[in-house]
């Protein structure tokens, strides 16, 4: 085995696939690249995601506890890391990324119609976010399009390169202690 720094180990779990988050937040919408999150609690629905001040997506978050996360395939990759390289601050990234905005039913920022599934979320828990920049949110709706052709999802190693979803294994059958998580 080989020595590797002990600060690369985000580089070795994976955290599922890159989203894209978007806000509303004073009547603008907008979006960014997370790719750190993890899922939380079953029941409610509960998910953590790390989402920094030097985001204009913080602000907004902070300000309005409410947010979609979007999960982009494929075919958006490039996009993706486009979004995650400028900031809303500055820019209207709906109209630059050519992404289209469709209103969400709990909250007030967008759906990403571009996108595989769209996941609408309230601020369920904001008491780490000073310091680990954690936002404890709970998943309220979910949207997903069952007629995309293209499917296949995109996992950040950390470094600007990505494993894309490839073949699934299926051993349900195997899951015997956790049947209530298969429907
Ligand atoms: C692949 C990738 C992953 C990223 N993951 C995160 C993340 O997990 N949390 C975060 O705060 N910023 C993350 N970023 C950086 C934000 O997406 C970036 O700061 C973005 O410009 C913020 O946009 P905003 O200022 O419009 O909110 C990531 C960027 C890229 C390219």
């Amino acid at each position: 085995m080989q020595d590797m720094p002990a600060s690369k180990a985000y580089r070795l779990l994976e955290a599922g696939p890159i989203v894209l988050v978007t806000t509303s937040y004073k009547g603008k919408l907008n979006v960014m690249t997370m790719g750190f999150h993890m899922v939380v609690q079953h029941s409610p629905p509960l998910l953590g995601c790390i989402i920094g001040p030097w985001d204009h997506s913080y602000k907004a978050l902070r300000a309005s506890g409410e947010c979609v996360i979007a999960i982009p395939t494929v075919d958006l990759a490039r996009k993706v890391v486009d979004i995650g390289n400028c900031s809303g601050d500055r820019i209207d990234k709906f109209e630059t990324f050519k992404l289209t905005p469709k209103p969400a039913q709990a909250v007030a920022a967008p759906l990403i119609a571009e996108c595989l599934a769209n996941i609408e979320c309230r601020v369920a828990d904001d008491a780490m976010v000073d310091k680990y920049n954690l936002f404890i949110l709970e998943a309220v709706r979910i949207w997903t399009d069952p007629d995309r052709k293209e499917r296949r999802t995109l996992h950040h190693r950390g470094d600007g390169t990505f494993a894309v979803d490839g073949r699934t294994i299926d051993l349900r059958e195997r899951m015997v202690l956790w049947k209530q998580f298969q429907d």
